[in-house]
């Protein structure tokens, strides 16, 4: 059986406050390993895309704005249970009271935006990174 892969992006706040090695530091030290990586400027279309889920939520627009407000680094990482585990890395989606410890507890926080920049992504599910890998590496 091939080990499961998963979609992470450091989002362009990780990338812009320089967040990217530190992120990839943590990933990598968990025991995940780097299959592949990218640096992408991500268009509207393939965020839209990405986050199919939550269109006509009032967080939308400005989601689809703050993902398309700089470079995005897109990472291919692999172990087993890596989807479940990059999770529990990352931390609750608001960075407020994500716990410490966690990507988004230890270096998040309210900026008092319309979305929450919280500095990374991660695949949900299986599905989900099946879909998310297809979109961002092909
Ligand atoms: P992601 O998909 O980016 O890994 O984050 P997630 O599963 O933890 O959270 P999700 O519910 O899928 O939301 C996607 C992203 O939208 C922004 N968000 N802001 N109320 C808000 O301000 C709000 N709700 C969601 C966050 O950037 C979240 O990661
Ligand atoms: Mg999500």
């Amino acid at each position: 059986m091939s080990a499961e892969e998963t979609l992470i992006l450091v989002k362009p706040d990780g990338v812009a406050r320089g967040l990217t090695g530190e992120i990839l530091r943590r990933v990598e030290s968990k025991g995940y390993r780097l299959v592949d990586i990218r640096l992408v400027t991500a268009d509207r279309s393939l965020l839209a895309e990405h986050y199919a889920e939550h269109e006509g939520k009032p967080f939308f627009e400005p989601l689809l704005e703050f993902m398309s407000s700089g470079p995005i680094v897109a990472i291919r990482a692999e172990g087993n249970r890596v989807i479940e585990g990059f999770r529990a890395l990352a931390g609750a989606t608001d960075p407020t009271v994500a716990l410490p410890g966690t990507i988004r507890g230890d270096l998040g926080r309210d900026w008092g935006l319309k979305v929450q920049q919280n500095l990374v992504h991660g695949s949900d599910s299986s599905l989900s990174a099946e879909r998310e890998l297809k979109l961002w590496f092909s």
